[in-house]
């Protein structure tokens, strides 16, 4: 696996690979790895020759009172996990190669990205609309790959892939894979090391009581009290506060009051000693989406 840092040896890289008439895919991270970076970067393998990973921390998709300084930062111990997974190259650019001096463009998606992460971060998806942007451009893959958990996130690129009509990857080229989750149901995110061994236990609390509410809802429960209760559950459980806990429409991200025919979704952040984890799962009445 090649290491690169500076974009003139990353474009030459891409075109040995693109001229020996590869296809490329790529796995958008921020680095400290875990098993669901490396689920991406074997469905990856599954969907090009090649497969190319970045590692950012980027700045301009953290607020100014959240975990950019804290935010772990393993490069060598990275490399090593991608390299053992078969990855080809990996582009690790530092934030002056990404931002040189001057830079001044934005990418702001409107729509998917109010609400939710978009209402408790604000700027948030701005920053991860512009940097996915420019990564897309620096590596132009054929396909990319992320996580479902970040399934807001997801939506905004993939706004923002129709919308600016881009080809490397086309929107339908931007891939979702399905979350991974610890045997007790906790989503994997490189978050998760902040906490504590007793919050960590207390954390099964999210997965379990988004479950039981997608129950009720399917149900025929009433959206609005189930969310509250669900919020007093996480409470109750241990957790600190809940930024939100929203029912919406899986693809729009349109907040729902009642569930309807679409496919639907719940999301829902919440803080527990101090780390803020966020999931999402599917909620839908199944039978009336089968022919
Ligand atoms: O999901 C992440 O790790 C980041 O938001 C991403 C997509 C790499 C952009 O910085």
């Amino acid at each position: 696996m090649q290491t690169i840092n500076r974009l003139a040896d990353l474009r030459k890289a891409v075109a040995g690979l693109k001229n020996g008439g590869k296809t490329l895919a790529l796995v958008p991270t921020m680095g400290a790895l875990h098993e669901g970076h490396l689920t991406l970067v074997r469905e990856a393998k599954a969907r090009a020759d090649a497969v190319a990973a970045s590692i950012f921390v980027n700045p301009r998709q953290f607020g100014p009172n959240e975990d950019l300084d804290a935010y772990p930062r393993q490069l060598a111990a990275d490399a090593a996990l991608l390299e053992a997974e078969g990855c080809d190259l990996l582009w690790a650019p530092t934030v002056e190669a990404m931002y040189p001096e001057g830079y001044a463009t934005s990418i702001s998606v409107s729509g998917v990205s109010e609400g939710a992460c978009g209402g408790s971060r604000p700027g948030h998806f701005d920053g991860v609309a512009t940097v996915v942007c420019k990564l897309f451009h620096q590596v132009l893959p054929d396909v990319a790959l992320f996580g479902e958990k970040d399934w807001q996130q997801l939506a905004v690129i993939r706004r923002m892939a129709r919308d600016l009509d881009l080809t490397r990857p086309s929107a339908d080229d931007i891939i979702g894979v399905p979350t991974v989750r610890e045997a007790d149901g906790l989503a994997l995110s490189s978050r998760n090391r902040y906490l504590s061994e007793a919050d960590r236990a207390r954390a099964a609390a999210l997965p379990k009581a988004m479950k039981a509410a997608i129950a009720a809802i399917e149900g025929g429960a009433e959206v609005a009290p189930t969310l509250h209760a669900l919020e007093g559950a996480l409470i109750d459980a241990g957790f600190s506060s809940v930024d939100y806990a929203d029912l919406r429409d899986a693809e729009t991200l349109a907040e729902l009051f009642v569930l309807g025919e679409r496919p639907a979704r719940l999301l829902v952040a919440a803080r527990i000693g101090g780390t803020r984890l966020i999931d999402n799962m599917g909620v839908g009445r199944p039978w009336r989406f089968a022919i």
